[in-house]
């Protein structure tokens, strides 16, 4: 069985009409940036919330025993902070290969400040019908399948360490993502 959205991913946008492209990441991609951008900034999404529902067969954990990283689910009233990078269209072949396990790509409204306007750009989100979806698991149970997952990116749990350091540093909080770290730290 094959998770595999780089095919889907070319075809999603013609990248090469944007004056400007602007790469909103809210998990990893907040803290990993092993892609060159022209210009970051702290910015938001309205009506997501981020949430540690989507497996992970490629990075943090194996196909036997995937483990869980971030997605975004729709949620009216929720506010997700994470981080804006200017990029030019190049840098889409190696983030389609980096997200390509489930995640597609949409286009999102950024809002740079909370009052701000918004600035059209791009995002990766994994929904609920893709073959990787693992959906809500209690917090408890949550993290036991994170402490015990890892794969060639590392250990499952590091990404969410690393995620809930850099929400901090950005004076972000994150109820969910913080509330798992706290089980991990726990366990
Ligand atoms: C993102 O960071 O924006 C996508 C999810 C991930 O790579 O962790």
């Amino acid at each position: 069985m094959s998770f595999n959205t780089i095919e889907e991913n070319k075809n999603r946008q013609s990248l090469t009409d944007y004056d400007e492209i602007w790469l909103f990441g809210y998990g990893s991609l907040i803290y990993k940036v092993d892609f060159p951008y022209i210009e970051k900034a702290r910015a938001y999404i309205k009506g997501w919330q981020r949430l540690l529902w989507q497996g992970s067969h490629d990075h943090r954990g194996t196909p036997d025993n995937p483990g869980r990283v971030a997605t975004l689910i729709p949620a009216e009233q929720e506010i997700c902070a994470g981080v804006a990078f200017k990029v030019t269209h190049e840098v889409f072949d190696h983030l389609d290969h980096r997200e390509k396990n489930g995640y597609l790509r949409h286009e999102v409204d950024i809002y740079f400040d909370e009052e701000g306007l918004a600035k059209k750009g791009l995002i990766y989100i994994a929904s609920q019908d893709n073959k990787a979806f693992l959906g809500h698991a209690p917090d408890r149970e949550l993290a036991q399948h994170i402490h015990q997952s890892a794969g060639p990116s590392g250990e499952n749990r590091d990404y969410v360490f690393q995620l809930a350091d850099a929400l901090r540093a950005m004076n972000e909080t994150d109820e969910h993502v913080f509330a798992i770290e706290q089980h991990l730290k726990n366990l």
